[in-house]
């Protein structure tokens, strides 16, 4: 007799191309991958993201911010839809939203996000750009728990990312892209399967040596 297994229900917060969503969704295909993506919410209704979820046959919402007067509506609405949807943890994949200091009390450690740089390094928007303005030869993609400053929180997975002389901001990001969607379902496995501890606000790794051996097999 199969056992069923409980698995955690996680959402995925999006707001356009939801390239990061769907390697979220194709991981969690796997039967032993630890967590169960339950739904996909949008702030905007034309996300490309909305048709890739369902075609692979997630639900979706949408919650869109013209409908709310302040931020805190909208998130407290966000909120009651998690609820709602028994949901655990939440993956923002492009989501372009600041989320307010009450929603990040609300779901403490339970959100996680992926940026396109070495964070704390270029935070915010246009990193390739800026990166490639500054000359840097690295770059690279960041996995982190969600804290109430923009782009901030407590490190899961960061993966360098080498920078050429030729690059323009088209190829850097295809490059940065394509780590994103190896580093952000790993991070999610090891959250959902509660494989890290925070110590002072700081990641700590049950098995130190599986994450460094994925490391260096990507
Ligand atoms: C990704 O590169 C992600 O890292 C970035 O937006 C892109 C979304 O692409 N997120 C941020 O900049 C968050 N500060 P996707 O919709 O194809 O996943």
């Amino acid at each position: 007799m199969a056992i069923e297994i409980h698995k955690p229900n996680v959402a995925i917060l999006i707001s356009g191309r939801g390239s990061n969503m769907e390697a979220l969704i194709k991981a969690s295909k796997e039967p032993d991958y630890p967590a169960k993506i339950s739904i996909v919410i949008s702030d905007k209704d034309d996300a490309k993201g909305l048709v890739i979820a369902k075609r692979h046959n997630i639900k979706t919402i949408i919650i869109l911010k013209e409908k709310y007067n302040s931020r805190i509506d909208y998130d407290q609405a966000l909120s009651e839809t998690l609820s709602k949807e028994n949901i655990q943890y939440i993956c923002a994949a492009g989501f372009m939203r600041i989320l307010s200091e009450e929603f990040i009390d609300k779901w403490w450690n339970k959100i996680i996000n992926i940026h396109p740089s070495l964070l704390p390094s270029y935070k915010g928007l246009n990193t390739h750009q800026r990166v490639l303005k500054d000359k840097m030869k690295v770059t690279g993609c960041t996995v982190h728990i969600v804290r109430k400053e923009l782009d901030n929180g407590p490190i899961i997975i960061q993966f360098e990312v080498p920078v050429k002389s030729d690059d323009t901001e088209k190829i850097l990001s295809k490059r940065v892209l394509k780590m994103e969607h190896k580093i952000y379902p790993y991070a999610l496995m090891l959250l959902s399967s509660k494989k890290i501890n925070l110590d002072n606000d700081i990641v700590k790794y049950e098995d130190k040596e599986s994450l460094d051996n994925f490391l260096t097999s990507i």
